[in-house]
């Protein structure tokens, strides 16, 4: 091993550089295994809700204006959840493209998907199986996914006409599947687990969880009357139940008289080479006790940032590591609303996901966040 020290740090450094777009010889393809990648892209920490928001954003990227969710039950388990709407629905062509892990990009901008891949690993996180049926212009088509058909080479199963139209012609109230929508079915579920609690107790707690998360993500589109989330649950192989629950908005900023002079205030963020982005700075008045401010009895913790995409919610909350504490107490009444235009999606650096923005970007933050604290302190007196 001695000999490695002939190579000074630099040269080193630029050898392997070099090998990363040069050629280095032959190549051959090293193809992921299936089976293993698959287990592995289950795992990815999914969870319901985000699960089911993925499927309601494709829902209106499709221009649904009905979703509904329906969790499927026999004895004391849950053993399916189905999420139907009544958007465009997909052709044959655009259903295989739809099974596809990493399906074609998409050629509108404004839609809510990015990545090709939300249809597939939002189910899979939850189920053994995949269903999808749709109708478009009065056409239906179905495909399947199983594990054991992706283990198999991503072998994908094409659902028989007869079958598909009587999937999709079942009762789905209140959703009108007759001249095009899509059923997405997720069968053989391993990651709903029933609390010990019991199967009613379960399905309340889960309806709780969705109402608030849906009613927060999407409250826009509800709010405008684009879009209508109902929940509901049937016992396998019996009636639809007639009782179903529609989930009403949840504004962030739904107030109503501001508390404060000067409020809501606007500060222009200006970003180098792509442009600027207003940032509405919000306070809520104190010991407001509506939903909205509650949001789920956390709203000390919902303080912070809300980002939206294309009026969809992306983020509810949280300073993105410009506080130490993200339910610092002398501001939980402030709120900011930002809009992220989509054309800066590939150029805004602040990744909300894993919260840490860049130096720059940060002291912008720190500084409208200082206002908004001072704001909220002489608030609360
Ligand atoms: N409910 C639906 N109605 C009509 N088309 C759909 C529906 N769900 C999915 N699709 C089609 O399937 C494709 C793949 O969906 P998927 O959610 O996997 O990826 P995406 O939405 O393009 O990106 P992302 O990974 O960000 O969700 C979509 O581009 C769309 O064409
Ligand atoms: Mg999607």
């Amino acid at each position: 091993m001695r000999n490695a020290g002939c190579y000074s740090p630099t040269v080193w450094h630029r050898t392997l550089a070099g090998y990363s777009d040069s050629p280095v010889g032959s190549s051959e393809p090293i193809a992921p295994d299936p089976g293993r990648l698959i287990v592995a892209l289950r795992q990815i920490g999914y969870s319901l809700e985000q699960a089911l928001s993925d499927l309601i954003d494709n829902a209106l990227s499709a221009g649904a204006t009905n979703v509904l969710i329906r969790f499927l039950w026999t004895g004391e388990r849950i053993v399916g959840v189905a999420v139907v709407d009544d958007g465009a629905g997909m052709d044959a062509a655009q259903l295989r493209n739809a099974m596809r892990f990493g399906s074609a990009a998409r050629v509108d901008h404004t839609s809510l998907g990015k990545f090709g891949l939300g249809l597939k690993l939002s189910s899979f996180s939850h189920a053994r199986t995949l269903v999808v049926i749709s109708r478009r212009e009065g056409l239906t088509v179905g495909r399947r996914w199983t594990l054991a058909g992706i283990r198999r080479h991503w072998d994908c199963d094409i659902v028989k006409e007869s079958q598909a139209a009587a999937l999709i012609d079942a009762p789905w109230s209140p959703i009108d599947l007759r001249v095009s929508g899509t059923v997405v079915l997720w069968n053989d579920i391993d990651k709903l687990p029933v609390s010990g609690r019991g199967l009613r107790y379960t399905l309340n707690a889960l309806h709780r969880r969705l109402e608030l998360h849906l009613g927060l993500h999407f409250h826009r589109f509800i709010q405008r009357g684009v879009l209508s989330i109902h929940i509901d649950q049937q016992e396998q192989g019996e009636p639809e139940h007639q009782i179903r629950a529609t989930v009403p908005a949840l504004d962030p900023f739904g107030y109503g008289v501001a508390p404060l002079e000067g409020y809501p205030r606007t500060f222009v963020m200006h970003l180098a080479g792509v442009g600027e982005i207003p940032l509405d700075c919000h306070l809520w008045p104190p010991n407001s006790d509506r939903p909205e401010y509650r949001l789920g009895n956390r709203a000390a913790a919902r303080q912070g940032f809300y980002f939206y995409r294309n009026r969809r919610l992306i983020q509810a909350g949280g300073w993105n590591g410009l506080l130490q504490n993200d339910a610092e107490p002398h501001a939980s009444l402030a709120r900011v609303r930002i809009d992220l235009p989509p054309s800066f999606d590939d150029r805004f650096s602040l990744n909300v996901q894993t919260g840490k923005p860049s130096e720059r970007r940060r002291r912008e933050l720190a500084r409208i966040n200082r206002i908004l604290l001072a704001a909220a302190a002489l608030e609360q007196g």
